[in-house]
């Protein structure tokens, strides 16, 4: 671990040093990243190839330039390890090159191409392995992102239902487009009353037409979901949802709710749509319809089936596919299905089916989040772990979170900037937002949360000094 920061709970003065800000620490560690942004900002729009990736995003005061990562482990251009828990924001399921999987992608571009317009024998076998690997899911089609799987879905559930209306939660998020664009980390200013609340599209140049397709709820809250379906579920083509809300730190399904969101979708003829880009692969092999044993009509995928390479699909039972078996429906896309995207799939299917690797990795995500949660409440810090093993949030919340309501009304984003500030200068990398969460890999190992724990202890004696309770 690189030692850095200061754990000296002497310290009079709040942050890494007596006379450093946090920026100011930040940049003695990583000048080139500083200048790398500088130099990037001139030929890339904001300096980076996403607007997640940037300051007002969090990746404050400039983001990380990172030079490669191995395993668990990944290096910024300055030379400074981390111990990685973001991930790629979460793709990177086995760790940075998974040696298997790099080697299958290139033998097969080696051996094959890259891309052809036209189906291949490596094609099959990677909807073979993930048909295998998910309950319920009974085909396939690759795609590559996961907005562009979601906006896919969403559209199949329209022409399957012929009906417009599609249900969507705050807090969650589905990707960039338009459909479903809305209500995510929405100001409550705009959003109306909680049990009737208000589509509000989440960026410029969405047509606010489009509103009156979506009919937004509070999720984890059964009256409100109920009472929409008694008075228009006949109208509605799908409901989407994230099994677990991952896009707001990480809030889980109250005991009946996904089974609710599947009887009251049957019930109206209308589709269930899970949204599992994170869940899946993730939180159980067969992700959450293994996990809470729910089994939607679609599902889509991303980050995870890949192992790292950017690969996306839709699943679904063949009833759900029909339109798209019989051409009725269009799913078409130049890069669909590509060599790189099936050999990686294929790949990591088959590494994911070693016996006991999601009980071994879940239990040491549960050891690390169980470990940060005392850490801070022995440094008299407000905090609680909410998880799944291998995904989870650290929250500075006073109280329970349900949804983004919650979220908003009971976090102190405060304390987690300062949190991750002290984490990453001490060797530590996770997203600087209290709304995104932490990634434990597959290849994570017990080192790996002993050295994060040490981390912590260090800097949670900083943050006690600033927030403990009086
Ligand atoms: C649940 C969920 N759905 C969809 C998406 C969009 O995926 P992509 O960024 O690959 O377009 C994301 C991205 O974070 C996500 O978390």
């Amino acid at each position: 671990m690189i030692a850095f920061g200061t754990d000296d709970s002497s310290l009079p003065v709040k942050g890494i040093d007596m006379d450093l800000t946090f920026a100011s620490a930040f940049s003695d560690r990583t000048p080139r990243s500083r200048e790398l942004f500088e130099r990037a900002k001139l030929t890339i729009p904001g300096g980076a190839g996403s607007t997640a990736r940037l300051p007002r995003n969090g990746w404050n005061p400039y983001p990380l330039f990172m030079e490669q990562g191995l395993g668990s482990r990944i290096t910024d251009v300055d030379g400074n390890e981390y111990v990685d828990y973001l991930l790629g924001l979460g793709p990177d399921i086995l760790g940075h090159r998974h040696p298997v999987v790099t080697e299958a992608v290139t033998r097969a571009i080696t051996e094959h191409g890259t891309s052809f317009g036209l189906p291949y024998e490596l094609e099959i076998e990677a909807s073979e392995k993930v048909v295998a690997t998910v309950p319920g899911v009974e085909q396939v089609r690759f795609a590559n992102s996961g907005s562009e799987a979601v906006g896919q879905a969403v559209r199949i559930a329209r022409a399957t239902t012929g009906r417009r209306i599609i249900v969507r939660f705050e807090g969650l998020y589905h990707g960039w487009q338009d459909s479903v664009y809305w209500s995510n980390h929405v100001d409550l200013d705009q959003a109306g009353p909680a049990d009737r609340p208000r589509p509000v599209a989440m960026g410029l140049g969405v047509p606010a037409e489009l509103g009156e397709t979506l009919v937004v709820l509070t999720w984890n809250d059964a009256e409100s979901f109920v009472r929409l379906m008694e008075e228009r579920g006949e109208e509605v083509a799908a409901v989407i949802t994230e099994p677990a809300v991952l896009n707001t730190g990480c809030i889980l399904p109250e005991p009946g709710y996904l089974e609710l969101l599947r009887s009251e979708t049957r019930k109206y003829g209308a589709m269930l749509i899970f949204d599992e880009v994170i869940t899946g692969f993730r939180i159980a092999r067969g992700g959450a319809h293994e996990y809470y044993g729910v089994i939607p009509d679609l599902t889509t995928y991303a980050k995870g089936i890949g192992g790292g390479f950017p690969v996306a699909a839709i699943g679904g039972t063949k009833e759900a596919m029909r339109l798209i078996a019989d051409g009725t429906y269009s799913h078409s896309g130049t890069y669909n299905a590509n060599v790189v995207q099936c050999a990686a799939v294929s790949a990591t299917m088959d590494l994911l089916a070693e016996p006991g690797l999601y009980e071994r990795q879940r239990a040491l995500g549960d050891r690390l989040a169980r470990g940060l949660e005392s850490i801070a409440n022995d440094n008299g810090i407000d905090a609680y772990v909410t998880g799944l093993g291998t995904v989870f949030q650290l929250w500075f919340a006073d109280g329970p979170i349900k949804n983004w309501r919650d979220a908003v009304a009971h976090t102190r984003e405060g304390v987690f900037t300062r949190w991750y500030e002290e984490m990453i200068v001490r060797g530590v990398l996770f997203h600087p937002l209290q709304f995104e969460n932490l990634f434990v890999s597959l290849v994570h190992d017990d080192r790996d949360i002993d050295d994060t724990l040490e981390a912590a202890s260090g800097a949670m004696r900083v943050l006690a000094r600033e927030f403990a309770k009086a």
